[in-house]
Formats: structure tokens, C-alpha cells, sequence
């Protein structure tokens, strides 16, 4: 008799069935299916690097990762500079398996739209990602849901996958707006795709109040936050949605709390500005399953 897993198919003198497990603690079963649902979920780790470094600093940093971080194959690991360094960044990382991505984008796909740049072109110099609805763009520049979603569609239009923000500003957390918020913004962003079209996006929950702050919302928090947007999910697409879109945390993830936010079940990844930026800290990031997270120090 060959046992696989419980609850799985297993072979019993050469027969393949069910076996019905009875899991002493309820709370096992629920655990085990989590665990399940998250093995579908690749990590991914993201630096947004936003408005910062030069072609020989963005380069350097691109030798010294590829480097250090040459064994590692768990995590999916991206990097999203300003658009000039697209080129030259995918390029130096081409023998590599780091990816690149672009902070923004513009829906058209070319003609009079001074200043923007499209999904074609990104795609064209070796992106493979976009991060879309980005808080400092739906709040500095003005940015709406719906535009957020014109974004994600152009994205996803030339085989490349959105990174799409959604999060909530401190004043609406105070005022328990934490999920009217969150529902408004993915109802939004992803309206008019079907499931197929939302399984090629990821999520980022980065919660206003918490970016570049140091504030960062506590491990319990994200993943309630997570959990409702999963949930979410399931209602707008269905369970297969649910089960397998990545939701990456972001806003002031750092090396000291990196392993805490990630043990969480819903958290699938993070999305990180400041403490991407040097090499050392990233790589950190990286190896999150290394780092020793607080409570069990
Ligand atoms: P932060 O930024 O890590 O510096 O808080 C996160 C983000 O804006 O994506």
C-alpha cells in the first residue's frame, strides 16, 4: 500500500481510491487545504524601486544580485525600475532568471500621447510584469479604478501580467471603510475580465498608511485584509480565482518583518520600494525562508 497525502488518491493493493482521513483537530483539515491552495501560489518578490538611482548604479546592482542570488529557485524575484532602465536592466539580467517589470503603463498602443509609454513597448524591451493603480499613482497623479482597469486589459493584451494595487487611506481604515474601499477598487480594476483573464493577474494590497511610512500593518492585519480580497475574488470570478491568484503585501516591508508577513497563508508575495533599493536588504527579502521570524527566536 503506497500512502500519498491525506485525503488524497492513494494506491491500496494496487487500486487507486480515496482515502477518507479523520483528522484528530478540526482545525488540521482546514490547515492542510490551505497548505495546498498556497503550494499553487509561487512567492513573489517585488522591488519598486519608483523614482530613484542612475544606468551605473541600476547596473551594478543587477551584477551583484545575479550573483548572490544565483541558488535560489522558490521565490520568483522581479524588479521594476523607472521606465529608462527597462532596456539595459533586462538585458544585464538576461542569464538570469530575475524578472523585470515596469511601474506603469498608458492603455493606447501608440500615436499623439506625449510623455506616455505602452504595453507593446514594455513588452518589446523585456518586461515581463506591470504594476498598475500603484497608490502614489491613483493619489498623486490622479489615477481612477477605471483607468487602473484600461491599464490592466492593455497588460494584459500583450501577454504580460499586472501587478494591480488596491489599498486603503489611514482616515478610511479609522472609519472600519477598510473593505467598501477594497471591494470598489477590484470591482473596478477588474471589471470586464473574464476568470481566464484574472488568472493571469496579481493583486498587491498595500494599504495607503503604511507605505514609505515604516508603518506597516501587522501580519494579522494583511492577511485579514488578504482573505477578504480573496473572498472577493471568488464572488466577482469563482473559486478557482479564489484559490489561485497571488496577493502580495506591500508597504514598509522590510528584512525584520518579511518572515512574519509571509508565514501568513494568504500572503503570497510583497511588493517592496524602500528597502529594495540596496542589495544587501533585497536579497534579505529573498531569503525570507532563512530569516528566523520573531516568535520563534
Ligand atoms: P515601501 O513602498 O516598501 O517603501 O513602503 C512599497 C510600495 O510603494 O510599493
Amino acid at each position: 500500500m503506497h500512502k500519498r497525502a491525506h485525503g488524497q488518491i492513494t494506491v491500496i493493493d494496487g487500486k487507486q481510491g480515496i482515502e477518507m482521513v479523520k483528522f484528530k483537530d478540526p482545525f488540521e483539515k482546514l490547515e492542510r487545504e490551505n497548505e495546498r491552495k498556497r503550494a499553487m501560489r509561487r512567492p513573489l518578490v517585488a522591488g519598486n524601486w519608483k523614482m530613484n538611482k542612475v544606468l551605473t548604479a541600476v547596473l551594478e546592482f543587477a551584477l551583484d544580485l545575479k550573483k548572490r542570488i544565483a541558488d535560489v529557485s522558490d521565490v520568483e524575484v522581479l524588479i521594476c525600475p523607472p521606465f529608462p532602465f527597462l532596456g539595459p536592466l533586462s538585458r544585464s539580467l538576461e542569464d538570469s532568471t530575475v524578472k523585470v517589470g515596469a511601474q506603469d503603463v498608458y492603455w493606447e498602443e501608440n500615436g499623439a500621447f506625449t510623455g506616455s509609454v505602452s504595453a507593446q513597448m514594455l513588452d518589446s524591451v523585456g518586461c515581463s510584469y506591470v504594476i498598475v493603480g500603484h497608490s502614489e499613482r491613483r493619489h498623486i497623479f490622479g489615477d481612477s479604478s477605471e483607468e487602473v482597469n484600461k491599464k490592466t486589459g492593455a497588460v494584459l493584451a500583450s501577454y504580460m501580467i499586472p501587478i494591480v494595487c488596491v489599498g486603503e487611506k489611514l482616515e478610511e481604515r479609522e472609519e472600519m471603510r477598510t473593505e467598501e474601499v477594497l471591494r470598489e477598487q477590484i470591482t473596478h480594476s477588474l471589471a470586464g475580465f473574464n476568470s481566464q483573464e484574472a488568472l493571469k493577474c496579481v493583486i498587491a494590497y498595500e494599504p495607503v498608511w503604511a507605505i514609505g511610512t515604516g508603518k506597516t500593518a501587522t501580519a494579522h492585519q494583511a492577511n485579514d485584509a488578504h482573505g477578504f480580497i480573496r473572498e472577493l475574488l471568488r464572488e466577482l470570478f469563482n473559486g478557482e480565482v479564489c484559490d489561485r491568484m497571488r496577493i502580495l503585501y506591500g508597504g514598509s516591508v522590510k528584512p525584520e518583518n518579511v518572515a512574519e508577513l509571509m508565514r501568513e497563508p494568504d500572503i503570497d508575495g510583497v511588493l517592496v520600494g524602500g528597502a529594495s533599493l540596496t542589495v544587501d536588504s533585497f536579497e534579505k527579502l529573498i531569503r525570507y525562508k532563512e530569516a528566523v521570524a520573531p516568535e520563534t527566536q
